[in-house]
């Protein structure tokens, strides 16, 4: 019996430390419509040139492969900002096609989401994360150096509209910024029935501002819900590669991602390609395997699954954020993907 591709047993992307590996970032875009400082520079951002960028049947391809050799069984779309790339609905089709694949999202900054979430629910796309740092005109704007707040909130009720299976707000905590904001983006969440989360900051920001200090804490966010809601209760985690502890608050629920105060390394299951096709085993990875240049030059799939597999193999242990003599890695989150 001679078995198609889709039907053959995959093999794990597994690494040295035995985790097994069931999510693709794929980054369509290091281009973004805001200019956050936590990610990018206020001026003078270098993008990848176009040509340089995988197209819609590469990323496809890649997908295809993990997904039916390598058992990915989920994938998150990123950028830079992946709305600002001219098609998405299209890839989003692609990539929903795909046999066996379970989950398909995407992470956005929301401001062209109003115009686009009818479009990608369409497509097949299943869950949406937007990021929402603040609802104050002002602090926005020190945030993304760009006016856009209005959009963003526009663009999560259009897509709280078209139902996806879960829309997630994502909210970076950052000291001396982001506590008086907590309370009302908890109730902004609430009354609307979505889950947020905060995100503490990691130090990928391309003005590399980052230091502990800037962190706000999942302890230092807990008392200040402590004080506004009263008594929070855990709820246990059924998934650990989920990285979000959650709580409940009256009948909703929020989440806090502590990647600096209790890092999840040890459950990680995520593999990311960047939009200029290089494979990363880690945000914080020193070292990183392209494989456009690869591709374009022709090589089989067994040659770059063979490529994705070595990646793995050098996967760090941990991102030893906290130990001494740390260096952040030598792309910003931009040119990564989140
Ligand atoms: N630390 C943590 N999260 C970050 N993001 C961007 N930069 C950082 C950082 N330095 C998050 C944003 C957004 C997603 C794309 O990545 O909050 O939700
Ligand atoms: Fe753009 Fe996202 Fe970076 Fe903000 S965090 S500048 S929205 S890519």
């Amino acid at each position: 019996m001679i078995l198609s591709m889709s039907q053959a047993p995959h093999i794990p992307l597994v690494d040295r430390y035995g985790r097994i590996h069931t999510s693709l970032r794929l980054s369509v875009t290091d281009r973004c419509n805001i200019r956050c400082y936590y990610c990018m520079p206020e001026t003078g951002a270098q993008f990848v040139p176009k040509d340089r960028i995988l197209s819609f049947e590469e990323m496809h391809r890649l997908a295809c492969l993990l997904v039916q050799q390598g058992g990915i069984r989920d994938i998150r779309i990123t950028g830079g900002e992946p709305l600002v790339r001219q098609e998405i609905p299209r890839l989003i089709e692609m990539l929903a096609g795909i046999e066996k694949l379970e989950d398909l999202s995407l992470t956005t900054n929301g401001i062209l989401l109003a115009d686009q979430a009818q479009a990608l629910r369409q497509a097949g796309l299943k869950r949406l994360n937007i990021s929402l740092d603040t609802l104050d005109e002002t602090i926005f704007r020190k945030i993304t150096r760009r006016d856009g707040l209005e959009k963003t909130l526009q663009g999560i009720d259009a897509a709280i509209e078209c139902g996806f299976d879960s829309i997630k707000l994502n909210t970076l905590a950052i000291k001396g910024v982001t506590e008086p904001e907590v309370a009302n983006l908890v109730r902004y969440a609430l009354d609307r029935n979505v889950m947020l989360r905060f995100i503490e900051f990691m130090p990928l920001d391309s003005d590399r501002a980052w230091n502990h200090e800037r962190v706000l804490s999942g302890d230092q966010l807990l008392s200040i819900l402590r004080q506004t809601f009263g008594t929070l209760e855990e709820i246990s985690r059924p998934d650990p590669s989920q990285p979000a502890e959650e709580f409940q608050i009256g009948k909703g629920r929020i989440g806090i991602i502590r990647s600096i105060t209790a890092p999840f390394c040890g459950a990680c299951n995520r593999i990311r390609i960047t939009a200029d096709g290089a494979v990363r085993n880690c945000l914080f990875a020193q070292t990183e395997t392209p494989i456009r240049v690869l591709m374009r030059e022709g090589a089989s799939d067994d040659e770059l699954l063979a490529a994705i597999r070595g990646c793995l193999a050098e996967k760090s242990e941990a991102h030893g954020i906290n130990e001494q003599g740390f260096q952040p890695p030598d792309r910003p989150m931009y040119a990564i993907g989140g």
